[in-house]
């Protein structure tokens, strides 16, 4: 009853806002807003822009992104926004600042304008209840986009496979450092992303699992001592946050000229704080390993000047396609399992898992998965520009396709 009586109420307040707007009630349902930021990319194309079925009124998706601050959202938003729209569905588009309480306004607005289906990648995992419960309540489906919503409402989700980003980061540095083989011992740093994110723990510990045994053994040290996923996280994965917290365990472990040989990012908003620091304060003539994730622009340019080793990219274009491809079956009231895949003809790898993750103890979610890739100075044109993400540029850099 509470949450019925909730929706009513925030349905009637956003239909006198519309109407305030001069939107003029449900005749505004897939008003989009703004999707902002940088045109989508070439990438795999897994749909057909088939008009929606159903009785001829054309669906509405809501799409709630975290923000516009860090690049890959705006990727994100402006991939599902024009992949929906060409297969004939109305959208809504926000983007909440990393704010929670905006995220929750922002989708309580689009189940008053009457959204079909919501696609939601949240800021606070945690954070939604109220809006998620509203949501089933009204029988709206909702796919967790590549963050995973503690709320049992979340219909499935689809991200990457997030302990494989990690595993990616840490097999990278153990190659590098040859630690079957080399003496070391080797220093090393970690820093991990935002606690509000289920996805952080993932990265972080496919990293540390592969690097532990290294430490347990010796041949890698960690001269802070920080190793617990709390000590080393990021709030809201800033990069600022990821500086200043670089250059506090310079200045504390490695002004003496303590050799740095690596730092493990989970991504590469944090990666580029810890590079800036080690770049500024970090005395040590070797190049300092440093992982990342998500390919921006700004780390792409780090990798080619030697100051970023890697990236873990993920082809966020097909995230939207099987996004797409998902909201489609649901909609249309068919079977959403492993047999979407074989159906697909998609182009590239995505694993059905009913395991790996949950909403709350004991309830799994349904989830679609796919594969992430290694990105380094030596395969970034093969990796990123030949299939149509990125271009290079008139200075030798890589830019977006369309930016
Ligand atoms: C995403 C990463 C991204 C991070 C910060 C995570 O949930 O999976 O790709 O780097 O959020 O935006």
């Amino acid at each position: 009853m509470k949450k019925t009586l909730a929706l009513i109420l925030a349905a009637c307040m956003s239909l006198s806002l519309v109407a305030c707007g001069g939107g003029g009630g449900s005749d505004n349902k897939g008003s989009a807003s703004s999707t902002g930021g940088s045109q989508p990319a070439g990438g795999s194309q897994g749909s057909s822009a088939s008009e929606p079925a159903g009785n001829g009124e054309t669906k509405t998706v809501g799409i709630a992104m975290p923000t516009q601050s860090l690049e890959r959202w705006n990727r994100d938003g402006a991939y599902l926004d024009e992949q929906f729209k060409a297969a004939g569905y109305n959208t809504i588009v926000t983007y909440s600042d990393n704010k929670n309480e905006q995220q929750v306004n922002d989708i309580q607005n689009m189940l008053s304008q009457g959204v079909d289906l919501l696609i939601i990648a949240a800021i606070d995992g945690n954070g939604l209840n109220t809006v998620m419960n509203d949501a089933g309540a009204a029988g709206i489906p909702v796919i967790a986009y590549d963050r995973l919503i503690m709320n049992d409402n979340s219909s499935y989700y689809v991200s990457f496979d997030n302990y494989t980003v990690g595993t990616l980061q840490g097999t990278y540095v153990k190659d590098a450092l040859d630690l079957d083989n080399a003496a070391g011992p080797f220093n090393i740093e970690f820093t991990a992303g935002d606690p509000a994110d289920n996805n952080a723990p993932f990265f972080y510990n496919g990293a540390f699992d592969v690097l532990k045994p290294y430490i347990d053994s010796g041949k890698l040290v960690v001269p802070s001592g920080q190793t617990a996923f709390d000590a080393v996280a990021t709030d809201q994965w800033q990069t600022d946050v990821a500086l200043d917290r670089a250059q506090n365990v310079l200045a504390s472990f490695y002004s003496d000229g303590t050799k740095l040989d690596a730092w493990v990012c989970s991504n590469d908003s944090t990666s580029m704080g810890v590079t800036q620091a080690v770049v500024q304060d970090y005395a040590g003539g070797n190049t300092v390993i440093i992982t990342g994730q998500d390919g921006d622009v700004a780390n792409l340019r780090n990798i080619k000047d030697g100051k970023q080793s890697m990236t873990v990219y993920k082809a966020v274009a097909n995230e939207a396609v099987v996004t797409l491809d998902l909201a489609k079956a649901i909609l249309d009231g068919k079977t959403a399992d492993a047999s979407l895949i074989s159906a697909s003809g998609w182009d590239f790898d995505c694993a059905f898992d009913t395991e790996s993750y949950e909403t709350t103890p004991g309830n799994k979610c349904p989830s679609f998965l796919l594969v992430p890739d290694v990105v380094t100075a030596d395969n970034m044109e093969e990796k990123l520009v030949t299939p149509g993400y990125y271009k290079v540029g008139a200075d030798g850099y890589l830019e977006a396709t369309n930016g």
